[in-house]
Order: C-alpha cells, then sequence, then structure tokens
C-alpha cells in the first residue's frame, strides 16, 4: 500500500511540474521549418525585438541588409507548414506567442508574414 501511494505521488509530481513547466513559458507553437535560431531559445524569448529593431536601424538608417536579424529570415524559417505564414491562429509562431503575451506589434502590416520563396520572390 505504502508502495502504490509512493509511486502515485512521484507519477504525479513528475507529470505536474512537467506540465507546470511548459505553461507558464510559452503557448504550444508551430515553431516552422526548424533549423538553428540566430541565438539561443532564453536569448531569443527575452531579446528577439531589440534585435530585430537594432536590425531595422542597421538597413533604414544605414542601408544595411542581409544582417543577421533580418525579419525576413525569421519569417522563412518560422512560417507554419500548414497556412505558410507566421500568422493566422494561436498556434502560428508569432501570432500565437504575441496574443498569449497580450502585445500587437505591427510589423506584418508592411513586412510579409509569409516565406519569400513561396511568395514569389516578393520581399
Ligand atoms: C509602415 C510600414 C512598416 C512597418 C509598420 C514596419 N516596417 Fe520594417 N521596414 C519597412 C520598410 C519600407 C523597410 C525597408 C526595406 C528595405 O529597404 O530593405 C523595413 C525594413 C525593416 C527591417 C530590415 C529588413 C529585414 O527584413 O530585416 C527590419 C528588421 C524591420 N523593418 C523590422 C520591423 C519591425 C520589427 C517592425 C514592427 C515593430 C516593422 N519593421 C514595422 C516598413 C515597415
Ligand atoms: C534557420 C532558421 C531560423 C531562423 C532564421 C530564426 N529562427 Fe527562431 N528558432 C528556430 C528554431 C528551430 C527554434 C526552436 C529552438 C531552437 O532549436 O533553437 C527557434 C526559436 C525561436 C524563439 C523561441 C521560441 C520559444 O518557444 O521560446 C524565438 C522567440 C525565435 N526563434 C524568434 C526568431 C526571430 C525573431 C528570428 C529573426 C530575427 C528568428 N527566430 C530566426 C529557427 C530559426
Ligand atoms: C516565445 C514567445 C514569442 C515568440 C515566439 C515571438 N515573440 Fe515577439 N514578443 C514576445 C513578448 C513576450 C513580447 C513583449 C516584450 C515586452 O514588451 O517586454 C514581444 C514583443 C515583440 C516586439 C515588440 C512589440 C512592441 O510593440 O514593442 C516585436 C517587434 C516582436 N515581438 C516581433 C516578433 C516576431 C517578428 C516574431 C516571429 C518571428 C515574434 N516576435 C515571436 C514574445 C514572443
Amino acid at each position: 500500500m505504502l508502495r502504490l501511494l509512493t509511486t502515485i505521488l512521484l507519477a504525479c509530481s513528475l507529470s505536474c511540474t512537467a506540465s507546470a513547466h511548459e505553461s507558464s513559458f510559452t503557448p504550444k507553437l508551430d515553431i516552422g521549418k526548424g533549423g538553428k535560431c540566430v541565438e539561443d531559445e532564453a536569448t531569443m524569448r527575452s531579446h528577439h525585438y531589440e534585435l530585430i529593431r537594432h536590425q531595422r536601424d542597421e538597413t533604414t538608417r544605414k542601408g544595411i541588409r542581409g544582417g543577421k536579424y533580418s525579419l525576413a529570415d525569421c519569417v522563412d524559417c518560422h512560417a507554419s507548414k500548414k497556412n505558410n505564414s507566421v500568422l493566422g491562429s494561436s498556434e502560428n509562431f508569432c501570432q500565437g506567442c504575441h496574443e498569449y503575451a497580450a502585445v500587437k506589434p505591427d510589423c506584418f502590416e508592411c513586412h510579409s508574414s509569409k516565406p519569400r520563396k513561396a511568395a514569389g520572390g516578393v520581399k
């Protein structure tokens, strides 16, 4: 009896911490194409907007293109294979996490939310 109880408690504590850990971080997101992100996951989570902001300034003020933190590159990798976009539902990469975090960047009013190749070469 004691052994059974220990097993149940152990199983619960394992699965409970596992799910609490996941949900305290992010919703379920469709990462997209895969590969390797431009920085490690923790850096990306907390600093991605500073990185792309900086990239934007480099491009729009100094004319430097093809930088490491290009927004078009983010979209190429992170667009879902299901709808070919980083937007569209709460599982789509950028939209999903932003809905969860209650932020609404306006970037995709101008920038494409679809990968470049599929968009027919249009930026
Ligand atoms: C009103 C339209 C508009 C909005 C809104 C906008 N951008 Fe841009 N963005 C541009 C234009 C135009 C360029 C210049 C493209 C070029 O010269 O290559 C640019 C360039 C960039 C670049 C450099 C090119 C690249 O793909 O890396 C980045 C990064 C960028 N924007 C990020 C952002 C982010 C992040 C947001 C949202 C916070 C945003 N932009 C919102 C119009 C916009
Ligand atoms: C070559 C493909 C690739 C590119 C380019 C890329 N990523 Fe990633 N990104 C990934 C993968 C794969 C992961 C999953 C974690 C890992 O394996 O590093 C990830 C993870 C992330 C995460 C963390 C997600 C989470 O669930 O915590 C964020 C945020 C992120 N990327 C944003 C960006 C932004 C913003 C850009 C553009 C500046 C970008 N990524 C460019 C492939 C990419
Ligand atoms: C793992 C969760 C997560 C993912 C995935 C994610 N973001 Fe974010 N993003 C956030 C959070 C949280 C904030 C708000 C940060 C703050 O204001 O402190 C934010 C803020 C931003 C901002 C600044 C918004 C503002 O109004 O100042 C931009 C730009 C941005 N994200 C772009 C992107 C792009 C582009 C993608 C997809 C390639 C992406 N993010 C994917 C969590 C995420």
